[in-house]
């Protein structure tokens, strides 16, 4: 029998996303900015898929493509095992797959109309596509601010009116108002006091495992990432370069750039003292004229010359594991520790 956890409701195959770059007197394509370029991942029915990785490696852009804000350039998008492209023209079809795929912001003022209040703001998306009636909305809106731990007095209140962590659970409401079955959550804690951070990600993980519901969790770092994903996918100029279980990334990171980024954690002195610690240098590449080769070879380590030469593809870590890690060099040697 198959289990729940081995059924994908997200397959993404070789998604890639160019931005056209206009430029000249008279504008014309000059170029293009390859936020994602070649992506590839399955995120199960119920689980979290991490994605973390620098500012501008083209996150934020799977993000908007998953929940269908954008199109990819070229690609596809499964959910539930339909191809997203091939339903795009049927306007009702794909109007009731929207609902199903939500987003959460890192700003959620950038979502919340300032002018409207709490109870304008959740009532008007659920009476349009016919979640509530107008005799049921407000018993449904109540039970939504309960369920994000909203006091009930809030509904004629303002966005402006909120705390910044108030205000991300008005946003998970939003998101959560329309029923939906996966929701990127796009860096949500990011602009928050840490100690908010904590409450807001133990609420995501409550709301998960209560309504069954599947994340993609976009952060920057890992620690927050690791924290509530299953699987984590570490990206770098619009590839993923490592992929498997959350605690096996977290514990024994394989790519260089992985590595990295869990060296970039700030740690209490007493621990770092005997560790050698590799930080990043220089800035991630442009996603317009990303270097040759293995992207990450003009930052890493451990680069030799044929990383100059040849795009790496993702490669089984372990026979036993899932994890795939896109560095021949590293798997190479660790191979070789293993038969020596
Ligand atoms: N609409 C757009 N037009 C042109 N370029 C874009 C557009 N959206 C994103 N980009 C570019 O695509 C790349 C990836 O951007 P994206 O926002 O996905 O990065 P990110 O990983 O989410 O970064 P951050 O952690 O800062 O949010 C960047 O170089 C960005 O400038
Ligand atoms: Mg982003």
């Amino acid at each position: 029998m198959l289990d729940e956890n081995t059924i994908p409701l997200i397959t993404v195959e070789n998604m890639k996303k160019y931005y056209p770059v206009k430029g000249g007197v008279i504008p014309h394509t000059t170029g293009y900015v390859k936020a994602v370029d070649g992506v590839s991942f399955s995120i199960m029915k119920g689980q979290t898929l991490g994605l973390v990785g620098e500012s501008g490696c083209g996150k934020s852009t799977i993000g908007r493509q998953l929940v269908g804000l954008e199109k990819p350039t070229e690609g596809k998008i499964y959910y539930n095992g339909c191809d997203l492209s091939a339903i795009s023209r049927n306007k009702e079809q794909m109007r009731q797959i929207r609902t199903k795929l939500q987003m959460v912001f890192q700003d959620p003022y950038s979502s919340l109309n300032p002018r409207k209040h709490i109870y304008e703001i959740l009532a008007q998306p659920m009476l349009y596509h016919h979640i509530s009636s107008k005799e049921t909305v407000e018993r449904d809106i109540l039970r939504l601010l309960d369920m994000v731990g909203l006091p009930r007095t809030v509904l004629g209140r303002y966005p402006h009116e909120f705390s910044g962590g108030q205000r991300q659970r008005i946003g998970i409401a939003k998101a959560l108002s329309l029923n939906p079955e996966f929701i990127v959550c796009d860096e949500p804690v990011s602009a928050l006091d840490v100690s908010i951070q904590a409450q807001i990600l133990n609420l995501l993980k409550d709301l998960q495992k209560e309504l069954g519901l599947t994340l993609l969790f976009v952060g920057h770092g890992l620690g927050a990432v690791h924290y509530v994903s299953d699987r984590i996918a570490v990206m770098y100029l619009g590839k993923i370069v490592e992929i498997g279980e959350a605690k096996e990334i977290f514990r024994h990171p394989v790519h260089p750039y992985t590595r990295a980024l869990l060296d970039a954690v700030p740690v209490p002195d007493t621990a770092q003292k005997n560790q050698e610690r590799k930080l990043l240098k220089g800035e991630i590449g442009s996603s317009m004229e990303p270097p040759e080769g293995c992207r990450f070879h003009n930052r890493c380590p451990y680069a030799v010359e044929q990383c100059a030469l040849e795009v790496p593809g993702l490669q089984r870590v372990e026979e036993k594991s899932t994890r795939q890690a896109a560095c021949p060099v590293v798997l190479a040697d660790k191979k070789e520790a293993a038969h020596g």
